[in-house]
């Protein structure tokens, strides 16, 4: 069984909390924690590469309170979980642009890309100030004349540590149906799933769920299925 790239939209966080009667605040560190739940499970659940959405370019628009406590926490969750990666065989990435995040967050993506550099088990590539068109306007923008697929998909991610293989399986959580500018050149064939469910309860049980789903779809990449196939054929 080949190794499936899953690409999340970790919704719900700020919903989850107010819902408690919390600040959103907390919700989203209830998400961390739901984040290393997921990393923990994905091996197991045949997960090789996970694409995680943890700050769109469109989320500068919320409070600067609310953006300084999201950047401060995904530095804390690189440094607190380094080593964990490291022992687990966890290679983390993060994509999108770094050039608007604050430095101590810089040097801390750099420091654990390259610490974790050598992880076979689980690609987790963290989607950081990202947003897909961006992507694909950077890479039509690097374009030399006529190029095809294989070459554009080089431009999409520049460093080549960071690529990924196509997304098999992209779940959003927190009752949302849209993409919402994420990953959307590479899910051109990936299975939707929708969950209600916020994304702080999400955990190993509800990852080992849509996998099983997902192995229940039919995707036929715009073919027919072989059987129907043979029977064209014979007609
Ligand atoms: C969407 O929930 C979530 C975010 C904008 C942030 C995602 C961040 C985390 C899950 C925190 C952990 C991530 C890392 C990398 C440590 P929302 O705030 O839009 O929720 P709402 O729709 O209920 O308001």
């Amino acid at each position: 069984m080949s190794g499936l790239h899953v690409g999340i939209i970790m919704d719900g966080n700020g919903r989850w909390a107010v819902a408690k009667g919390m600040p959103r605040s907390v919700g989203h560190r209830a998400g961390a924690r739901a984040l290393r739940r997921v990393v923990e499970a994905a091996p197991d659940a045949a997960v090789t590469t996970l694409t995680v959405y943890a700050f769109s370019t469109d989320n500068w628009q919320r409070p600067a309170d609310e953006v300084g406590l999201l950047l401060r926490l995904f530095r804390a969750y690189l440094r607190s979980e380094r080593a964990a990666c490291l022992r687990n065989g966890v290679r983390v990435s993060v994509i999108g642009r770094r050039d608007r995040l604050p430095l101590l967050l810089r040097r801390e993506i750099g420091l654990t890309e390259r610490q974790t550099a050598g992880g076979t088990v689980l690609h987790l590539r963290v989607a950081i100030d990202y947003s897909s068109r961006d992507a694909i306007l950077h890479a039509a923008a690097h374009c030399d004349g006529m190029v095809d697929r294989a070459r554009f998909e080089e431009l999409l991610v520049p460093a080549a540590a960071h690529r990924a293989p196509p997304v098999d399986l992209l779940i959003r959580t927190g009752g949302e149906q849209r993409l919402s500018d994420f990953l959307l050149w590479e899910s051109a064939y990936a299975e939707l799933l929708f969950s209600p469910m916020m994304w702080p309860d999400f955990g190993a049980n509800e990852l080992r769920t849509a996998v099983e789903a997902f192995r229940r779809r039919d995707r036929r990449f715009g073919a027919i299925p072989p059987a129907a196939m043979a029977q064209a054929g014979a007609a």
